[in-house]
């Protein structure tokens, strides 16, 4: 049966059928934001496999082709009889004209871009309470110039009349803007509106049922098994462990490699924090020379984070040997490295990304074919802040919950050239303190980034009466959604003043400290 993948697994309330928009993962996390679990599913899925799943509600995301274009993706037209609400937003709306025989006008000069301003025509359902003139946000060549049969507007603005529109007795509604952008500013409202008036939806997906559900399925998937987990610190893994142990106590073994490019009291903190205090089994791995040897002599980077990435898995394929045998490996994969926007890449029966990779970032990706685990993935499901929120209600820390990204490379990446120990100890002091003064001025959440970067020329200081020749430190932070794309953040004159006195002051080696006010792109975030 094709809705067996979800046996044991939660099946989505609503299902978003994805047509290639870049806003289709934004728009199952409005609707999860409303407490509803929805799945981004590929626009091919058929009526009879939705029929299966049985969602309370269909989502056509957007999508950047024209409906009158020679591969426009089309869903399979039987959804419309479903009995299903179906809520087309954008493309989604105007594929939902096209198959009921309205028209849809190509892009002529009427293209409307950015916010504009919706006038409401018939506030029933959809557009409940939601105030006449409220900024919606489009993006759009084509529109809709000939509803189907039945269908009436529910709003407009200036340059679209069919802005919303709706077939109340079939519940079919579509909207030409983006209800899911943050400009849109009572989209959430909209998407309230559908969920819960419109598909009468529940507000059950909450981070308790999440724990509930993920423990029992981890209880039932590896029963007195044991499972091996690589801990890195950073809010993915930790929230995993701290969900294993709790599903099943002793049979969860960490390992935390130290590959001695943390940052500074990092390996201590860890370990006091999830061995001593909370009594997770974690076993630490000293790893710091092996690593810098490797590294002798290398400067570039790409070689560099090979080096590192090869090592990393013989330390943990010697050390599972070691402790094992282990039956599972447990990975902090999230919803985005399962889905892809593109809906092709999608399966139409489960919603997973046809070829799921190991995970690549957290450097266990390309383990050798003899060291083969089943897989533990309960955070699979899961979008980074819903992982936070787990993660909280666990009991983690907002010092791990709410940190900065750290690249598995460490500090490693941030030292341009060659890596050696007095570097590492230089770039670490240094690190401390970038992150230490951010912090007191109360900058360290509206911040992406903050950190420090060694670079491995020198230039002539001087200090007290003496002449100086020594390395120069980068402070670099920025501002973010997602990593992607960043802009280097304004920090006050101030601040910077601290950090420069604080660094030079305190950090032995280092003259100089200089900004890097490089937005990305062109820059990239790290150095390396
Ligand atoms: P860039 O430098 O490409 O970084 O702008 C984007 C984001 O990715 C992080 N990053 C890494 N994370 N392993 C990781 O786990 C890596 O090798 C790696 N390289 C970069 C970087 O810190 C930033 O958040």
């Amino acid at each position: 049966m094709h809705s067996s993948h979800f046996k044991d697994q939660r099946k989505p309330s609503i299902v978003i059928l994805d047509f290639g928009s870049q806003y289709s993962e934004l728009i199952a996390r409005r609707v999860r934001e409303t407490n509803v679990y929805s799945l981004v599913m590929s626009y091919t899925t058929s009526a009879e496999v939705l029929q299966e799943i049985a969602p309370k509600g269909i989502i056509l995301s957007g999508g950047p082709a024209s409906v009158y274009s020679k591969d426009a993706p089309v869903c399979d037209p039987l959804i419309w009889n479903l009995g299903i609400p179906v809520l087309g937003v954008c493309y989604g709306m105007q594929l939902m004209v096209k198959q009921l025989g309205g028209e849809v006008e190509a892009a002529s000069g009427k293209a409307e871009y950015g916010k504009a301003s919706l006038s409401i025509d018939n506030p029933k359902g959809l557009l409940e309470n939601i105030i006449d003139g409220s900024v919606m946000w489009m993006s759009h060549g084509d529109s809709v110039n000939t509803l189907p049969d039945g269908f009436i507007r529910l709003a407009h603005t200036s340059n679209t009349l069919e802005a919303a529109i709706a077939l109340f007795d079939k519940q079919l509604f579509g909207v030409q803007f983006h209800p899911e952008v943050i400009h849109s500013s009572q989209g959430i409202d909209i998407i309230r509106n559908f969920v819960y008036k419109i598909c009468t939806c529940k507000p059950d997906w909450t981070t308790n049922t999440f724990i509930d559900e993920a423990i029992a399925q981890v209880r039932k998937q590896v029963g007195k098994k044991r499972v091996l987990l690589a801990l890195s610190g950073g809010v993915d893994s930790s929230t995993l462990a701290f969900l294993l142990h709790k599903a099943i106590g002793d049979q969860l073994t960490c390992m935390f490699i130290d590959q001695g490019f943390m940052r500074k009291g990092e390996p201590e903190f860890l370990m006091n924090f999830f061995d001593k205090k909370f009594d997770i089994n974690v076993e630490y791995i000293n790893a710091r020379s092996r690593f810098i040897n490797k590294l002798l002599g290398i400067k570039d980077p790409e070689e560099k984070r090979k080096i590192i990435g090869a090592e990393f898995i013989r330390v943990f394929e010697e050390e599972s040997n070691r402790l094992g045998p282990f039956d599972y490996l447990a990975q902090g994969t999230l919803y985005p490295d399962v889905i892809e926007s593109a809906g092709t890449n999608l399966d139409p029966k489960t919603g997973e990304r046809v070829a799921v990779k190991i995970k690549s970032h957290h450097n266990v990706g390309g383990l050798p074919k003899d060291l083969q685990f089943k897989l533990v993935e309960p955070l699979r499901r899961l979008f980074k802040d819903e992982v936070r929120k787990v993660g909280k209600a666990l009991g983690l820390p907002d010092e791990i919950v709410r940190r900065h990204p750290f690249p598995g490379p460490g500090l490693a990446i941030r030292i341009l050239g060659e890596v050696t120990s007095e570097k590492l100890n230089c770039l670490r002091d240094a690190d401390f303190i970038v992150r230490d003064e951010i912090r007191k001025a109360g900058l360290y959440h509206e911040i992406w980034q903050a950190f420090a970067v060694l670079l491995p020329v020198c230039s002539v200081g001087v200090m007290g009466d003496k002449r100086t020749y020594a390395w120069p430190i980068v402070i670099r932070c920025v501002s973010s959604e997602d990593g992607m794309t960043a802009d280097w953040s304004h920090l006050p004159y101030e601040l910077l003043e601290n950090l420069s006195n604080r660094i030079v002051n305190e950090v032995e080696g280092v003259n100089r400290v200089v900004l890097d006010i490089t937005s990305k792109p062109p820059g990239t975030i790290e150095w390396e």
